[in-house]
């Protein structure tokens, strides 16, 4: 990534980091009473909240208890497009709320904060893209769903990280060269799995970017026993130390479906909250984000993720705050690179 999108990154983080520290602190009270207002609104207004298992846990919780989902990125849109709802509260980052709206042009979609973004997204501007892509015209050109809308658009595919290996796999049987963007990680553990010809954009997530491979093998090496389990956003020496690699989804499918009884997590630690609800009796640690001597930006939790709150919530569903929405043109071009993945995957 070039130092622009560095500071843009830095910049947007800080302001990020500022909001949820300035953020009103609720108590159980409070809670408690926003929880049954919004419960009433979901109702009245025939809405559904769709989240993502990096939010905080009460809002995952409040999802599940009112008919919404918690799902990676993948079923999120698949929820998203195919349920009854009019209204959807997207709880997750601004690339979720835009792939509800490309899928859905009908619905209204809301975000509890419309800041929430993504170090992938700020660091793919459209037009270094575009221009990227047609230095290469000969690549077909996938993006990750972690991106604007504007990006989609000048795609090929629209992949998630549950279905990134499999797609890929596809194109290379058929020799097509490829343009993979924007996370390098991502992007080099799909060459590295798939063999297939690709140009990697430079782009990181701020989060995944922070474990450490040295301090995670000695946390492996005092526990023998436990499995480690890693998002493939991570840098690829962490990836090595992984017994699964999968998406969020498919993290929490093996932690319930596996005869160990603990576990090192190196994604977002939002992930534990559903992990441990349905494995009560497993233990889940997260791996180490930081040397010695380095300073943690995430601490293993997305700080835009963390907009996401109760009060976000109502707001959207009582004063139509956070609305999405995507110019016609680019959203038709965006979904149909999001269409071949869920066809794709279905
Ligand atoms: P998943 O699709 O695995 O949920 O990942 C989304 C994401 O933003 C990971 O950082
Ligand atoms: Fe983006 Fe990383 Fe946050 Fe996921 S965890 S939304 S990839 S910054």
């Amino acid at each position: 990534m070039n130092n622009n999108y560095i500071n843009k990154v830095e910049n947007t983080l800080t302001l990020a980091r500022v909001k949820n520290w300035q953020k009103p602190k609720l108590n159980e009270s409070q809670k408690f009473s926003i929880i049954e207002k919004i419960k009433k609104k979901l109702k009245s207004n025939n809405a559904v909240l769709v989240c993502h298992f990096y939010v905080d846990g009460i809002i995952q919780d409040l999802a599940l208890s009112t008919g919404g989902v918690v799902s990676d990125s993948l079923e999120m849109a698949r929820f998203g497009r195919d349920c009854s709802q009019k209204k959807i509260i997207v709880a997750g980052v601004r690339f979720m709320g835009e792939t509800a709206k490309i899928l859905s042009p009908e619905k209204k979609i809301f975000m509890p904060s419309f800041e929430a973004t993504c170090s992938l997204d700020i660091g793919c501007p459209q037009n270094e893209f575009n221009n990227f892509c047609d230095e290469h015209p000969e690549r077909t050109v996938i993006v990750y769903a972690n991106t604007s809308a504007a990006v989609k658009a000048r795609s090929d595919w629209t992949v998630t990280s549950s279905c990134a290996l499999d797609i890929v796999k596809h194109l290379k049987e058929k020799k097509i060269p490829l343009i993979f963007a924007p996370d390098k990680h991502l992007g080099s553990y799909i060459t590295k799995k798939t063999g297939a010809d690709i140009l990697n954009w430079d782009g990181h997530c701020v989060v995944h970017d922070e474990f450490k491979s040295f301090e995670l093998k000695n946390l492996k090496e005092k526990m023998p026993d436990a499995k480690v389990l890693v998002h493939p956003e991570s840098p690829d020496v962490v990836v090595e130390l992984a017994d699964f690699v999968g998406s969020t989804s498919q993290l929490l499918n093996f932690s319930i479906h596996s005869s160990s009884n603990r576990f090192i997590i190196a994604t977002d630690n939002g992930l534990i909250h559903a992990m441990r609800k349905k494995s009560p009796n497993k233990s889940f640690f997260e791996a180490p984000t930081a040397g010695n001597g380095a300073t943690c930006k995430s601490c293993a939790h997305c700080p835009w993720m963390e907009m996401n709150d109760l009060n976000g919530i109502l707001s959207a569903l009582e004063n139509s705050t956070g609305e999405i929405f995507v110019p016609e043109e680019i959203a038709t071009k965006a979904m149909v690179a999001i269409n071949k993945m869920l066809d794709f995957t279905k």
